[in-house]
């Protein structure tokens, strides 16, 4: 039997619903990206919440249509229940928690990070363990996927998260928000040896990430350097794309050592989230892991963003094993990984 599930994502600033079904065919999915926030170079919680409002039930019929489904042809309803900002998360949770009461369907509260930590398996067939790096606004990670719901990290970022600097050095050049593709762009025409910037923990042992150190250090950079003009800029760009790639480098090799010395075979070396979409990152970390044997894997750039089939793949997996949740589920603006292994889940009746 094809089961189908309709997933809910509004943790930050795209407001997205989509049907998967368990043959892997997305039979509706629409990404709505908020552009409000470009004013205020950031997401703005408030209006960020008020806008899923806005959007979101008009989103869930459009998919429906699109699917040419009915509310009684779904077999679960899957929402972001976090981590993320609570407003928003707070939207479509309880969306997603209206539509399952009224429909008499399971509900699914999925963890925003296992979205993406799951997304690449419905786009290409990687069975467990893979190494993931999560790269996004608000998540740099290394993460070993064992299994759904089994995580281990063996490295974070320590302050920043790698879109942040991306975005803030868009920000200080004057580039619209969100700044990462910007950088990309602009670092195609720019000589990534112009600026030597700081590699923060580079030959440091361990996984994790610093970027805050960087992040400044252009600051400085571009306050004393005065008015840019557009090769400059370009400049600037090349030479802090190159300082994360190199970043990204010396922590993926560490990784990669780590999981020789704990004897694990991983199957893929996968990256994802909104930093994921970067050719240049991608290129260069997929030289670097294949000279470890390992296949380099990245989901098709609209999965990597957020957006709500992610969510709904990550559901179907939830589905699929019987892992349902009460309705009494909790939004949650923090939400480790690690903390899913010991969730109580209520299971199919
Ligand atoms: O995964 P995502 O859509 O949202 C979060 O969960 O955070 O990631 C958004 C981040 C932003 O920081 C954005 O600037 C960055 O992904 N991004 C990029 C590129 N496209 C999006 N960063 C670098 N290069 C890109 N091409
Ligand atoms: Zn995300």
């Amino acid at each position: 039997m094809t089961h189908f599930v309709l997933g809910i994502e509004s943790s930050c600033d795209e407001t997205s619903v989509a049907i998967v079904s368990s043959d892997k065919k997305i039979l509706g999915h629409i990404i709505l990206s908020q552009t409000y926030h470009a004013d205020y170079g950031g997401v703005v919680p408030e209006i960020a919440a008020r806008a899923h409002m806005d959007h979101l039930d008009r989103l869930i019929l459009e998919v429906l249509l699109q699917s040419g489904l009915k509310f009684s042809d779904l077999s679960a309803i899957a929402a972001t229940c976090g981590p993320g900002l609570i407003g928003g998360v707070i939207v479509g949770a309880m969306m997603g928690k209206a539509i399952a009461y009224a429909h008499q369907l399971p509900f699914i509260a999925v963890n925003h990070l296992e979205g993406h930590a799951l997304s690449v398996r419905l786009t290409e067939d990687v069975p467990f363990p893979y190494m993931l790096l999560l790269m996004s606004g608000g998540h740099t990670q290394f993460l070993l996927v064992e299994d759904i719901g089994h995580y281990t990290v063996y490295g974070t970022t320590l302050d920043d998260a790698i879109g942040e600097a991306f975005d803030k050095t868009a920000k200080i050049l004057g580039l619209p928000y969100p700044g990462g593709m910007y950088i990309e762009q602009y670092a195609l025409s720019g000589n990534p040896r112009a600026f030597n910037f700081p590699r923060p923990l580079k030959g440091n042992g361990d996984c994790n990430f610093s970027f805050s150190g960087l992040k400044t250090a252009i600051k400085y950079k571009i306050d004393a350097l005065g008015i840019l003009n557009e090769q400059t800029k370009a400049d600037l760009c090349a030479s802090f794309q190159q300082a994360a790639l190199d970043v990204l480098i010396d922590r993926t090799k560490n990784a990669c050592h780590k999981l020789s010395a704990q004897n694990i075979k991983a199957n893929a070396f996968v990256v994802a989230g909104g930093v994921a979409a970067n050719l240049a990152l991608k290129t260069g970390l997929s030289k670097l892991v294949s000279s470890f044997g390992l296949p380099f894997v990245a989901p098709p750039k609209e999965f990597c963003t957020d957006n709500g089939a992610m969510i709904a793949y990550a559901g179907l997996e939830r589905f699929q094993r019987g892992y349902i949740d009460s309705l009494t589920f909790k939004p949650r603006p923090r939400w480790p990984l690690a903390e899913l292994k010991n969730m109580n889940v209520v299971g199919l009746t």
